[in-house]
């Protein structure tokens, strides 16, 4: 338990710490849509098996060769605008994808290109689906160190590129997409005017909550990760497997997966981060508005609820229509929820994520 949550465990809205917050959210897919009929055109598979084990009845999936940083660009752009920011007063650029545009340079500076915003760090992260989660503490932590004051976080992976089309058991999952959010430094200046008694107690803007107000910002984060499951989820294509013509042949440099083990993984351990976060900053389950988890399997999800004891309307859901599109689900489903009116200012928010690795994170948020 953090000191902060310690020090008010008898209170009714514990005392938090927040450096950063969102300022503004944004997404893209791309316009081709993939229903399941389309496999079911092909492989040994049905529309309805689909729907019925994952909840998924259609993706988007590029057409052509769009590099992930064009991909991004409208989110980045949306995401800018709605924070009430030009691109220049961009400072920062983590993007969060294991389908970069090159080995390197990164997709963020091929993205910082695009929007004109040079000058500010960039760099990409790989933590496969959790890339995202990885990437927004990241953020949250630079903004604590006074290295960047507004940093652009993006997720979006185009995996319609690595996924072996001819093995049913993992290419109806995947969907291309790309999602954005901009975090910037939380003071209470900035913090708007349900913070009323927030005190800024470090010249870079740590808020500090008192009793019974609502500083928005990030309160907490938690990552992690098992190597000794990297087999389960994996692309083998790198120096530890070349790609060579017979790889090619054999189709052994796509994404290989061993779902069922995935499955049993992603249950247990996004049930267990989403009460452990929520539970250090000292609020209870029953108190969180929504809960922002990845976007593998709406089965995953109703697990998660049902092992969490929360109501299913609160796990907020895109999975039938965008499918699982790695580092790019959680920030995709923020923007969407955003749009829709569902997340407001001042809501509790748990996003939470588990992916290749295995690797997974979480955070808690105040809107
Ligand atoms: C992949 C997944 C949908 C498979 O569903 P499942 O209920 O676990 O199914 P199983 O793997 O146990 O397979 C059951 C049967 O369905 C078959 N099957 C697999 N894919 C199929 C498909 N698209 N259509 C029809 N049958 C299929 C299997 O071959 C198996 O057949 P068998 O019993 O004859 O061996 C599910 O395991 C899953 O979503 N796992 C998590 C994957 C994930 O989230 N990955 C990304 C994490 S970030």
């Amino acid at each position: 338990m953090s000191a902060a949550a310690e020090l008010n465990e008898e209170a009714d809205y514990p005392e938090v710490c927040s450096v950063s917050r969102v300022l503004g959210t944004g997404y893209n897919l791309p316009d081709h849509v993939v229903t399941n009929d389309y496999f079911a055109s092909y492989l040994d598979t049905s529309a309805q098996w689909i729907r019925d084990r994952t909840g998924i009845s259609e993706r988007r999936w590029v057409e052509g060769d769009v590099p992930a940083s064009e991909l991004a660009e409208p989110a980045a752009r949306d995401a800018i605008r709605r924070a009430g920011l030009q691109p220049e007063d961009i400072d920062g650029i983590i993007f969060a994808t294991v389908t970069p545009d090159y080995i390197f340079p990164s997709s963020a500076v091929f993205l910082q290109a695009r929007l004109g915003c040079h000058g500010g760090l960039a760099f990409d992260v790989n933590a496969v689906c959790s890339g995202f989660l990885y990437a927004i503490a990241t953020a949250d932590a630079l903004i604590g160190k006074g290295i960047a004051k507004n940093i652009l976080v993006i997720g979006c992976d185009i995996y319609s590129k690595i996924i072996n089309k001819n093995d049913r058991s993992s290419c109806i999952l995947f969907g291309d997409g790309a999602g954005a959010l901009v975090l910037g430094a939380n003071t209470a200046a900035e913090s708007g005017g349900k913070d009323s008694g927030t005190q800024v107690v470090e010249a870079r803007g740590v808020g500090v909550s008192g009793s019974g107000e609502t500083l928005c910002g990030i309160y907490a984060s938690e990552l992690g990760a098992d190597g000794r499951h990297t087999g389960i989820l994996c692309v083998p294509s790198g120096t530890a497997a070349p790609v060579t013509p017979e790889s090619i042949k054999t189709d052994a440099h796509y994404l290989t997966m061993d779902g069922r083990e995935v499955f049993k993984l992603a249950v247990r351990k996004l049930a267990e981060i989403n009460e452990s976060i929520v539970v250090s900053q000292g609020f209870s389950l029953s108190q969180v508005d929504w809960f922002a988890s990845h976007q593998a399997n709406q089965r995953i999800l109703s697990a998660m609820a049902r092992s969490l004891g929360a109501p299913e309307e609160k796990m907020l859901s895109n999975v039938e229509k965008v499918g699982n599109t790695s580092a790019a689900s959680v920030p995709i489903l923020l923007a969407e929820a955003e749009e829709q009116g569902k997340i407001k200012s001042g809501d509790l928010v748990v996003l939470s994520a588990f992916g290749g690795g295995v690797t997974w994170g979480s955070m808690l948020l105040r809107w």
